[in-house]
């Protein structure tokens, strides 16, 4: 594969210019250094000394790190805090008119919101939801368009102490529906539509769809904003008007006084089964990890203007968006749209109109925009940039020394920052004004996370060889258990084979001779589709309970814009389609697939056997799959393989 041998090669350094390495936060790999120095030699007190340097405490903590019951790690347990509190309270005394949030809409009206105004908004609707009975511990879901009021949804739960669960707005009414059922949620934040490239996006109609469905008994409440004039077309008596729930609420609201291990938020992510696992987050050392992640990382700057493209739906998107920026007290772009609309000029034209400082976006949208015009973001000002970031997915060096020239004109640092929504901060990043970059690595761990590449025994492998991703030592903001499911979350992640000891991230990796880090790819069946995770067996289930579907294989193959692309082996329960007719069912089940899960989750492509590539024990041999979908001759033995005459027939069927 052309991009994973351009990988291996790639091997320039850009160490940072002198004028960014001394005004940096952390200057220099002696800074970097000395932080990861007095990390290992007294772990719970750099931990503990961040966390009194960086996080506002009603309580403070005396406690650190307690490991009683590993895996189930407890930070900071005896302190108390707020996490709305941290995000804004904390700021208006000194900064309550510095623009919080610079909203950028989809037809681009843009709108400031200062700390103050932002804090009064989370109040008026925390306020609101008290008023509708939520209190501390409820579950409320967030399916909403980017935007303010996603923001204030989220930071309202966290300011009353209920647990958010966000959906992602493109994910279908059965999704939404499992994970309601699943949080056994009270409520239900959403909009009317949204609003997305010059098209409206149905929201409330989901919601609609995913209560009718059955198993969300639990649900009390339809919040709905109003965010364009179309009518809803059904309302209920559990429905309310945001705009109605808010208007006669005090602008103060007194803060749940939460404990540092109280659950923050739960976020649905794709695992190796087809069931989404619930991850779990605490108050304290979740907004630790953001915080210290946007001071060394982002190498915050109090006149920073930062963007950071992701929806809240994600991961990034709580960290990067909705809790780091605020607690640091940044100025922030939050832009409902999408990058080619009204053309491919809209992220340029936004650094630009907002001078933005720093951007963090995905390797897919880079790629994508490359190809719609490498030139064009030469045709605004992009000056006022200072530092680029990447995340989701490895990015290819053609791509990063794009970005790094033509975006960052030369003289931004990149910070290619690996991380997962288990992990709830960056984990392994350059530190902009230390850590010299190379186009492809994500470099070295933060300070105070001890990563390590190992084999099937746990053992570390040496430089070169690839090997399993694993953290040694818990972190503060580390995923605390799957909501519901305490077991799945040991076996997932911290699995007997390595005696509970070591956190196993799911991805491979191996270092090269400086000792940085090559994120190689997942190691379970898990796709990284345009920096989204999807489980392969999530796509299945769904492809089987289609009626005329038998049997379903999923696998990816690398795809020049998205990083991987779905490929979908498919038995029908009738005679193999030919001609339209494997057209028109192709159609059919990607239609489905969109149904059940969303659209994100659509096969690229689809393949129609009488059956699939088994072993004479019956197992799907899904590394033929692989080479299949790539298009690759098979040099494999086959010898086990119980029909072999299959393969010609998947070779030569895509659709
Ligand atoms: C992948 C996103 C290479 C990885 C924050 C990880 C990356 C999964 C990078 C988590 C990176 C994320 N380089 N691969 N910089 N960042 N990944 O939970 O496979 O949506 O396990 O969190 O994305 O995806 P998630």
């Amino acid at each position: 594969m052309s991009t994973i041998d351009s990988v291996l090669k790639e091997n320039r350094l850009f160490p940072p210019s002198e004028d960014f390495r001394v005004k940096a936060n952390v200057s220099g790999m002696e800074g970097y250094n000395a932080l990861c120095e007095q990390a290992n030699n007294d772990y719970e007190g750099f931990w503990a000394d961040l966390g009194r340097e960086l996080v506002s405490w009603k309580q403070p903590f005396t406690k650190v790190l307690n490991s009683t019951e590993a895996p189930f790690y407890k930070w900071f347990e005896d302190g108390t805090l707020n996490v709305s509190y941290n995000c804004l309270d904390r700021h208006l005394a000194g900064s309550g008119d510095k623009p919080a949030i610079i909203f950028e809409a989809d037809d681009g009206t843009s709108t400031p919101v200062t700390y103050r105004e932002l804090h009064q908004r989370v109040c008026q609707f925390a306020n609101g939801l008290r008023s509708l009975g939520v209190k501390k511990g409820d579950r409320v879901v967030v399916y909403m368009p980017m935007g303010v009021e996603a923001v204030v949804a989220m930071q309202a739960c966290a300011r009353i102490g209920a647990i958010h669960s966000v959906v992602f707005g493109g994910f279908s009414a059965k999704s939404l529906q499992e994970r309601i059922g699943d949080a056994r949620a009270s409520l239900v934040i959403t909009a009317n539509e949204g609003l997305r490239g010059g098209k409206s996006v149905p929201l409330q109609a989901v919601v609609d769809d995913a209560l009718a469905l059955g198993g969300c008994e639990s649900i009390q409440h339809i919040v709905v904003f109003q965010r364009t004039q179309t009518a809803p077309a059904q309302w209920d008596a559990r429905n309310v008007w945001w705009h109605e729930l808010t208007a006669q609420q005090p602008t103060e609201c007194e803060p749940e006084w939460m404990n540092a291990e109280d659950p923050l938020f739960i976020l649905y992510t794709s695992g190796s089964t087809g069931k989404p696992k619930g991850i779990q987050h605490s108050s304290g050392g979740y907004l630790l990890g953001t915080l210290v992640t946007m001071k060394w990382v982002f190498d915050y700057k109090p006149d920073d203007v930062f963007w950071c493209t992701a929806d809240v739906g994600w991961i990034t998107g709580h960290s990067y968006v909705c809790y780091g920026p605020l607690a640091i007290g940044a100025t922030q772009v939050v832009f409902e749209g999408i990058p080619t609309y009204p053309d491919a000029n809209r992220f340029w034209s936004m650094i630009a109109r907002h001078k933005v400082t720093t951007f963090y976006t995905a390797p897919t949208a880079i790629r994508s925009l490359i190809k719609l015009g490498a030139d064009l973001p030469g045709q605004h000002d992009l000056s006022s940039l200072r530092l680029l970031g990447t995340v989701g997915e490895p990015i290819n060096p053609e791509a990063w020394i794009w970005y790094h020239e033509v975006v960052g004109g030369g003289r931004c640092p990149i910070v290619d920052t690996w991380w997962q929504t288990e992990t709830g901060a960056h984990m392994i990043a350059p530190l902009p004004g230390a850590v010299a970059t190379k186009p492809g690595s994500c470099t070295l761990p933060l300070p105070g996370i001890l990563a390590d590449i190992v084999d099937e025994s746990g053992a570390p492998v040496e430089p070169g060889k690839g090997g399993a991703l694993v953290i040694k030592k818990p972190w503060p903001s580390m995923v605390r258990t799957i909501w519901g499911d305490p077991d799945r979350f040991k076996k997932t992640y911290f699995p007997e084979e390595f005696n509970g000891q070591l956190y196993l991230a799911g991805d491979s990796a191996h270092t090269d001779e400086n000792g940085y880090i090559w994120i190689m790819g997942r190691i379970d069946d898990v796709l990284n589709v345009s920096g989204h995770r999807l489980g392969t067996m999530e796509i299945e289930s769904a492809l089987v309970a289609n009626p005329l579907v038998a049997e379903a294989a999923v696998v990816g193959r690398p795809h020049e814009i998205k990083g991987e692309a779905v490929v979908a082996f498919v038995v029908l329960k009738q005679n193999r389609p030919e001609g339209e007719d494997a057209k028109r069912i192709a159609r059919e089940l990607r239609e489905w697939v969109a149904h059940e899960i969303g659209k994100i989750a659509q096969p690229d492509e689809i393949r129609f056997g009488e059956n699939l590539p088994k072993t004479r024990s019956g197992k799907i041999m899904r590394r033929l799959l692989r080479v299949i979908a790539k298009g690759e001759e098979i040099t494999q033995d086959v010898s086990t393989l119980e029909n072999p005459a299959i393969l010609e027939q998947l070779r030569v069927s895509a659709l």
